[in-house]
């Protein structure tokens, strides 16, 4: 089994260029199904995820072309089967975005519930809503969620909370209803409004993505387009997050900085420098950081996906931080590996407390789930001698090339796996 070795304590500097924002990629990807024109998407982030979501589709008669490591070329023309239940796919939460797509173009669908990071109770009950307020029957059997309308009919609804999943579902299946729908509490997270953007590039009429109230026009077809993905905000995050830790210096490019600003705001707030431009973030950090408090929030408040690499920096910092996790409540699963690297952290209830330590030491420890294994990552970047960090499986299901950037800065990680490698590496580094 793959692993990352990394021997901690070297600062991070030079640039990093960031990729597409996977959780943006993985809704377009099911839009781009709802037409039968060729659509061309680029600066598709060639990871596990979207991979998986490729070859589903693939799977079903999508003729997905990649036209380079970033660009894609797909034409939905000959879909054979409208249902989704490639072995792979049932991984990936994201599959459950072909119900909308599906549900607004052929006016059916039938997808296997999907799994994701287990990060706590994840309910659909919120898409189950939507659809139905469009007139479709769902149902719940054999491990497939099936919806299916002989006409879907536009209608308000209210979001009971504003759930990026259920807001960017029913955003795609209304865009092809009859008539205006309207989404109250929608979800305000940036891939709901690149979601939004490359949908009207379509041909869709969707108005006001980005703010609570979302109203959609819908259309009878959608056409091809050509369209980039937006920067991947909690990759851009989490190289922040390791410049602070490692006390390094790092330029974080091809960046929106106003995805950004919750980040951001906290580390200026912990003693850090950020300075930005255009289309980057430079973070420096000289000396130790001060503690803050932190609360999970949807955007624009701070990310949940970037809550265990804050921990992480909380966790070297002076004084005593609060994190709250306000979105999942299995989101603290880490914790138990940090302590055993040396971090002094106690969780109750939904909330971390964190006593700051001088150092971590290197353990063997493993991801339990995408983001924290990242954060992992990050504490092994810091701590004194080897740190060992299994089921990378997990990282790389939403970082591309993660080791090799985090070389590029400096880092000394590597991906082995054998005890072999792991000697050799120790040798090297010793
Ligand atoms: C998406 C992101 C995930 C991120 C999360 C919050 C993708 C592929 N995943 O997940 O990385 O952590 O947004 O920013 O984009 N809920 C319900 N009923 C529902 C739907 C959600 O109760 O029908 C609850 C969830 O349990 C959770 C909260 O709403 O407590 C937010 O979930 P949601 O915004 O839907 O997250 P995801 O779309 O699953």
């Amino acid at each position: 089994m793959e692993k990352y070795v990394i021997k901690g304590g070297t600062p991070l500097v030079g640039e990093v260029e960031i990729g597409g924002a996977k959780n943006a990629a993985l809704p377009i990807l099911a839009a781009a199904t709802m037409t039968d024109e060729t659509v061309y998407i680029d600066n598709m982030p060639d990871e596990a995820d979207t991979n998986v979501m490729l070859s589903a589709m693939a799977n079903i008669g999508v003729i997905v072309e990649r036209t380079g490591r970033h660009s894609v070329k797909i034409n939905a023309s000959q879909v054979s089967d409208y249902r989704i239940e490639n072995e792979y796919i049932k991984k990936i939460r994201a599959s459950y975005y072909m119900i909308g797509a599906f549900l607004g173009k052929y006016k059916k669908a039938s997808v296997v519930i999907p799994g994701g990071c287990n990060i706590g109770l994840r309910p659909i009950d919120q898409h189950i809503k939507g659809f139905s307020a469009l007139g479709a029957t769902v149902t719940i059997e054999h491990g497939m969620i099936n919806a299916f309308a002989d006409s879907l009919n536009a209608s308000h609804i209210y979001l009971d909370i504003a759930s990026v999943g259920a807001t960017i579902n029913i955003m795609m299946a209304a865009s092809m209803a009859e008539g205006k729908t309207i989404i109250e509490n929608a979800a305000k997270e940036p891939h709901v409004v690149d979601l939004a953007n490359f949908l009207n590039s379509m041909g869709a009429d969707i108005k006001g993505a980005g703010t609570d109230v979302i109203r959609i026009k819908g259309v009878e077809k959608l056409h091809g387009t050509e369209y980039t993905i937006i920067p991947d905000q909690i990759e851009a995050g989490t190289f922040m997050m390791a410049a602070a830790a490692t006390k390094g210096d790092v330029t974080i490019k091809n960046v929106i900085p106003k995805h950004l600003e919750s980040i951001s705001a906290k580390l200026i707030e912990m003693g850090c420098q950020v300075l930005e431009s255009d289309d980057a973030v430079r973070v420096v950090a000289t000396k130790r950081m001060r503690n803050v408090h932190v609360k999970t929030l949807p955007y624009p408040g701070y990310p949940t996906d970037m809550q265990p690499q804050i921990t992480v920096v909380l966790g070297l910092a002076s004084g005593i931080s609060l994190v709250t996790e306000s979105l999942f409540e299995n989101r603290f699963k880490y914790v138990d590996e940090l302590t055993r690297m040396g971090g002094n952290i106690k969780v109750e209830g939904s909330t971390a407390i964190i006593e700051g330590v001088d150092k971590y030491t290197g353990a063997e420890v493993s991801a339990p789930d995408l983001r924290a294994g990242a954060a992992l990552v990050i504490a092994g970047l810091t701590a004194e001698g080897f740190t060992t960090v299994e089921d990378i499986r997990y990282i790389e299901r939403g970082y591309e090339d993660f080791d090799m950037k985090l070389r590029e800065l400096g880092a000394q990680i590597e991906k082995i796996d054998s005890d072999r490698d792991l000697q050799k590496f120790k040798l090297k580094f010793a």
